[in-house]
C-alpha cells in the first residue's frame, strides 16, 4: 500500500509530482522518492512525509518534464532512506517503483543474487528492477513485459530507464488510473493525484500496461500486447474540494461537510437503490462485506434490515469471509468499500463471484476497481475525503443503506412513511450538531488526558460505539474499546476507575443503557452521554437532536468523531495522517 505519480509531456515535472505525491499521502507517509529523467537519471529519497522534502524539489534539482515518484508505506523492509523508492538496477540504467506486494520475490532475488545482481534495499520491490535489468534490449516495454512473467503477487509498477523518454507502467490488483491533459499524460494511484492539473481520466485494469512517451499514451495486453482503445470519463470531483478551505485539518472540514454530503446520499442513485434492494428480497443470503470503517456501516445495517424489513443480512468483515462464508447460486453479496481498492474487500467479492455469487458495492471513489467488477455499484457522491480517518464517506455510506433497506421494506408491501420522513431531517440534524461544535471541544479538551476509553451502546448503537472507538484509537492513540452496554459487566467492567472514561449513546426511547451507566458510576468511572433527548444520569451531557432510535447512529457518530478530534488535535497529533495508517489498504 502506497501511492505513485508519473507524468510524461511538455512541462516541467518537479513541481507536478510534489503536488500529486502530497494528494497520495494518505496512502503511506513512511519516506518518499522522486525521479525525473533529463538525458539521465535526477533522484531524491527521504525518510518521512512529502512535506519534508518537498523544500528540495525543484526544477534544479529534478529537472525535465518525464519523471515519477512515490510515497511508501512500509510492508517489505523498515522504513529507511534506502528502502524508500525509487529502486534501480545495478547499473542505475532502469528505475522502478511499486504499489502492491510481490510474493515471491525471495526466490526470485536468489536467483538474481545467483546470477550476479547486487541488491541495495530489504524490499520486494528491488527484484523488478533487476529483472528488469535481464530482459532490457533497449526497449523498456518489451523488457517490462518479459520481466511480468516472473512476478507473482500484486502491483502497480512505473518503469523508466535512462536513454528512454518514457514510462511504462504495468497492474494487477492494485489501483492506477491515467489523467490525460492538453500538456502530457499522468499516472498515477488515484485521480487525486492529478485532478490538480485535468479531470479527464482512463483507468488501467488488471493485465493492462500503459506506454506513455511524447505526451500521450497506448494502453496494451500485457501478456501479448495488443493494443487496446479505452474511453475516457470526466472526474466529477473539482480540485479545490480536495483543499482545506480554511480549516485546521481535513478531518474537521470533512466532518462539518456532513450536512451537505448527507443530502447528497439521500438523494442520488434511486433507481439503483431499487434494483439493489429488489435483489436483497429475492436472494436468500445477503452478506454485507467490508473492513475497517465500513464494517461498522455494515454491522448497523445489518440492524436495519432486520428491524425495516425483517430482512437477515449478515455483516462479515472482508478479511473473513473465506472463513465464514456460504456461497452459491442464491447468495448476494455487497461491498461496502469507500475506496473501492481494499484488498481484501475486493478478493472478497472475486471470490463471491468465482463461487456463482450475484454482486454488487456501495462506493465513493468514481472509477474504482468494485464500482468496475460490481453488477451494481451505488455511488454515495460524497466527494474526496483526504483525512485517513473516515468520516463523512461512513455516515454517507450508512445514509445509503438506509436507504436499501426502506426500499426492501417497501418491496415486500411495508409502510416506512414514518421513518422516510426522519430521514428528511438528518442533514439539518448534522448541521445542528456541526454548529454547536465549539460545546463539544471544550467537553473534549477538559477531560482529554485520560488514557482509556470506552464506548458503549445498545442494539444499533454498539457498531456505533465500536466506531466511536475506533476514531478515537486511530488518531489520539489513546486505548478505547467499543462493545455492547450488557457485555460490559462481563470483564471490562473490571477496568472502570477515575482514569477510564466511557462513552455511552442513549437514544430517546431506548433508556435501558441508564442501568448500565450507574454500574459504571459506582465503580467511579466517569460517563459521558451523547443523548438524544438529554439525560441526568451523566457526569457531561452532549445532547443530540432527539431523533427516532433508528437513524440515532448517524447523529451519535457525528457527536463522537467531534470528540476525537478535538482530543487528538489539543494532544497535537497529526490528525490527518496517523501514524501507521493508511486510508486506503491495497495489500493483504
Ligand atoms: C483503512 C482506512 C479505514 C477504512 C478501511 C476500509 O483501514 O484507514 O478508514 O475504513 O481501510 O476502507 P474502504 O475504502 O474499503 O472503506
Amino acid at each position: 500500500m502506497c501511492g505513485i505519480i508519473g507524468y510524461v509531456g511538455k512541462n516541467p515535472v518537479a513541481p507536478m509530482l510534489a503536488k500529486g505525491l502530497a494528494r497520495l499521502e494518505y496512502r503511506g507517509y513512511d519516506s518518499c522518492g522522486f525521479l525525473t529523467i533529463n538525458n539521465e537519471f535526477h533522484h531524491l529519497k527521504t525518510v518521512g512525509k512529502v512535506s519534508q522534502i518537498a523544500g528540495s524539489v525543484s526544477e534544479a534539482s529534478l529537472p525535465g518534464t518525464i519523471g515519477m515518484a512515490h510515497t511508501r508505506w512500509a510492508t517489505h523492509g523498515g522504513v529507511t532512506e534506502t528502502n524508500a523508492h525509487p529502486h534501480f538496477d545495478c547499473k542505475n540504467n532502469i528505475a522502478v517503483v511499486h504499489n502492491g506486494i510481490i510474493s515471491n520475490y525471495l526466490e526470485l532475488k536468489k536467483g538474481l543474487q545467483a546470477r550476479g545482481h547486487v541488491f541495495r534495499s530489504e524490499t520486494d520491490t528491488e527484484v523488478f528492477a533487476h529483472l528488469l535489468e535481464e530482459n532490457y534490449d533497449g526497449n523498456l516495454e518489451n523488457a517490462v513485459m518479459a520481466s511480468l512473467r516472473h512476478i507473482k503477487g500484486t502491483y502497480a509498477f512505473l518503469a523508466a530507464a535512462k536513454n528512454e523518454n518514457k514510462l511504462v507502467c504495468a497492474r494487477k490488483e492494485s489501483p492506477v488510473v491515467l489523467g490525460i491533459s492538453d500538456h502530457g499524460v499522468f499516472i498515477g494511484s488515484d485521480v487525486s493525484s492529478f485532478l490538480d492539473f485535468t479531470n479527464r481520466a482512463v483507468y488501467l485494469d488488471d493485465g493492462e500496461m500503459c506506454v506513455a512517451e511524447n505526451g500521450t499514451y497506448r494502453i496494451l495486453d500485457a501478456k501479448t500486447g495488443a493494443e487496446k482503445i479505452k474511453s475516457e470519463f470526466a472526474v466529477d470531483w473539482k480540485p479545490e474540494s480536495i483543499g482545506k478551505s480554511g480549516y485546521p485539518h481535513f478531518m474537521l472540514k470533512e466532518i462539518c461537510e456532513q450536512p451537505t454530503t448527507l443530502k447528497i446520499a439521500k438523494g442520488i442513485y434511486a433507481e439503483e437503490v431499487r434494483m439493489l434492494a429488489r435483489m436483497v428480497s429475492e436472494h436468500d443470503t445477503v452478506y454485507l462485506i467490508a473492513t475497517g470503517t465500513s464494517m461498522h456501516a455494515a454491522m448497523i445495517a445489518e440492524y436495519w434490515f432486520a428491524e425495516i424489513a425483517h430482512k437477515r443480512v449478515q455483516a462479515i468483515d472482508s478479511s473473513e469471509f473465506y472463513q465464514k462464508g456460504i456461497i452459491n447460486g442464491s447468495t448476494l453479496a455487497i461491498a461496502i468499500t469507500q475506496s473501492g481498492e481494499t484488498y481484501d474487500t475486493l478478493s472478497a467479492i472475486r471470490f463471491a463471484k468465482e463461487r456463482g455469487a450475484r454482486h454488487a458495492s456501495i462506493v465513493n471513489v468514481t472509477g474504482s476497481t468494485a464500482t468496475r467488477e460490481s453488477e451494481i455499484a451505488i455511488l454515495q457522491g460524497s466527494g474526496f475525503e483526504s483525512a485517513v480517518c473516515a468520516t463523512k464517506t461512513f455516515t454517507s455510506q450508512l445514509m445509503i443503506l438506509l436507504r436499501l433497506a426502506l426500499e426492501t421494506a417497501k418491496a415486500k408491501g411495508r409502510d416506512v412513511s414514518l421513518l422516510e420522513n426522519e430521514i428528511e431531517k438528518l442533514p439539518a440534524v448534522a448541521k445542528e450538531i456541526i454548529d454547536n461544535r465549539e460545546n463539544i471541544r471544550k467537553i473534549a479538551e477538559s477531560g482529554f488526558d485520560v488514557s482509556n476509553y470506552i464506548y458503549i451502546g445498545r442494539g444499533l448503537n454498539v457498531p456505533t460505539a465500536l466506531e466511536g472507538a475506533l476514531k478515537m484509537k486511530e488518531i489520539s492513540y489513546l486505548h478505547a474499546e467499543g462493545m455492547s452496554a450488557g457485555f460490559l459487566k462481563h470483564g471490562t467492567i473490571s477496568l472502570i476507575d477515575k482514569n477510564t472514561h466511557t462513552v455511552a449513546f442513549i437514544p430517546r426511547d431506548d433508556r435501558k443503557i441508564l442501568s448500565n451507566i450507574e454500574e459504571i458510576r459506582a465503580r467511579g468511572g466517569k460517563i459521558i452521554a451523547i443523548a438524544a433527548g438529554g439525560t441526568t444520569h451523566a457526569d457531561v451531557v452532549i445532547d443530540v437532536p432527539a431523533v427516532d432510535d433508528l437513524v440515532s447512529p448517524i447523529p451519535f457518530t457525528i457527536a463522537s468523531q467531534l470528540i476525537a478530534y478535538y482530543i487528538a488535535a489539543k494532544l497535537g497529533n497529526d490528525v490527518d495522517r496517523p501514524r501507521s495508517l493508511a486510508k486506503s489498504v491495497t495489500v493483504e
